[in-house]
């Protein structure tokens, strides 16, 4: 078999300089935790707004709810997209005004509107009559947006059928809500969640701009909005095009379909583009092993897998640059978490290495995991502790 020297693009990911900041800041404490770099944060909040102007941004809270990434981003002049009332209390304790929320969850109960709206939110998702029954008892006159079906094909975690509505349906919506004494203000879809495919983009916006038009025609209806969702990607294993390119092409998508009258009001919703690329979480080694004497890749237990905040590894959907220090030639290896569930598996399809000089007890960096992770962690399963989150200083 050749072997090929162990070699971590980590110039791909972020400096040398930060990498050594991290993993000196994270020296004394016990892993797995998770390290945030606010300036990274930052830093994408600006690139959004500079590449993607006309959109106002909202803040999907629950790819990192932590407390420090949302008071960055309500001082950035973000606004933000919530999904549970829990969500809402934290920002209404960190003193964001409701007119800078949305209630974006298809899935809501009829309190939890009310509680929404009396606490002053006005503007709310549906992609149901049910729901928007219930939007029209609990939170009279509000603005609601309808959500689009999307198949979320290309995106890396597809949010796929669970959430919208087919465009017969919205039409149906759309006269239901003014039937309701409600005001039909837009459109929204997700093309899935790292979307690798700008595509998705260019389907969702023509049938979003067909329903503009429809809306203006058929039922006298000026719709105002366009929610384009997230779906933006970070850096993991897999390339995708750059921001830039993204933002180019919608751009062109919506020149075609909305013409010169594009929507008052364009809206996206940005989690994981935001987040992601500002985590990394500082894991140990806790074994290499084989399970005979002739398998050909050895298992590498983390002190961190499914349970500890990297469920979106499911059917390795998900691929986080993992990042083993060390030299000699790499090794191709099945990686694996510390819990007695036998699901409990990263990666044991997709090719990932490690150096020869690998030991148990050295610690390896898990990149980009910013997003969605700590607060997928689970409670004490095998009485492992939630995921702690550092705030890099
Ligand atoms: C309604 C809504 N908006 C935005 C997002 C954020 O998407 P992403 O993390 O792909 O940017 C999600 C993610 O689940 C969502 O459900």
């Amino acid at each position: 078999m050749e072997e090929t020297p162990y070699r971590f693009p980590l110039e791909n990911f972020m400096s040398s300089e930060k990498f050594e900041r991290i993993k000196a800041f994270g020296k004394d404490k016990e892993t797995p935790f998770l390290v945030l770099d606010l300036d990274v944060i930052k830093a994408n909040y600006e690139a959004l707004r500079t590449k993607l102007p006309y959109a106002k941004v909202y803040y999907a809270v629950k790819a990192n709810p932590d407390d420090a990434v949302v008071s960055l981003l309500r001082d950035l002049g973000s606004n933000f997209d919530v999904a549970t009332r829990y969500e809402l209390d934290q920002l209404l304790r960190l003193g964001v005004g409701p007119d800078r929320l949305s209630f974006g969850n298809t899935i809501k109960k009829e309190r939890d509107i009310a509680y929404f709206y009396e606490k002053g939110v006005r503007l709310f998702v549906t992609d149901s009559p049910s729901d928007l029954d219930k939007i029209s008892r609990a939170a009279p006159g509000s603005k609601v947006f309808f959500r689009l079906l999307t198949e979320g094909l290309g995106a890396d975690w597809p949010l796929s059928k669970k959430f919208g509505s087919h465009p017969d349906l919205a039409r149906q919506l759309i006269k239901l809500s003014v039937r309701l004494g409600l005001e039909p203000y837009g459109i929204s879809f997700h093309p899935g969640s790292q979307q690798r495919d700008v595509g998705a983009w260019s389907s969702a916006i023509t049938t979003a701009g067909q329903l503009f038009r429809w809306a203006r025609e058929e039922a006298n209806v000026k719709l105002k909005m366009l929610n384009m969702g997230g779906g933006f990607p970070a850096d993991y294993v897999e390339p995708t095009d750059t921001l830039q390119q993204y933002a180019e092409d919608i751009s062109r998508f919506l020149d075609n379909n909305f013409k010169a009258e594009w929507p008052e009001e364009v809206i996206i919703e940005p989690g994981r583009s935001m987040a992601g690329n500002a985590g990394v979480i500082v894991a140990e080694v806790v074994n290499i092993a084989k399970k005979s004497v002739h398998e050909r890749y050895p298992w590498v237990f983390l002190d961190i897998g499914k349970f500890g905040g990297l469920i979106e590894t499911l059917d390795e959907a998900i691929k986080y640059p993992i990042y083993f220090e060390g030299s000699g030639n790499a090794r191709e290896i099945i990686v694996a978490g510390p819990t007695c569930d036998s699901m409990d598996i990263l990666y044991e399809k997709w090719t990932y290495t490690m150096p020869d000089s690998a030991r148990i007890g050295d610690r390896v960096y898990i990149l980009t995991t910013g997003a969605y992770t700590q607060s997928y962690s689970s409670v004490y399963f095998n009485g492992f502790p939630p995921l702690s989150s550092y705030i890099l200083k």
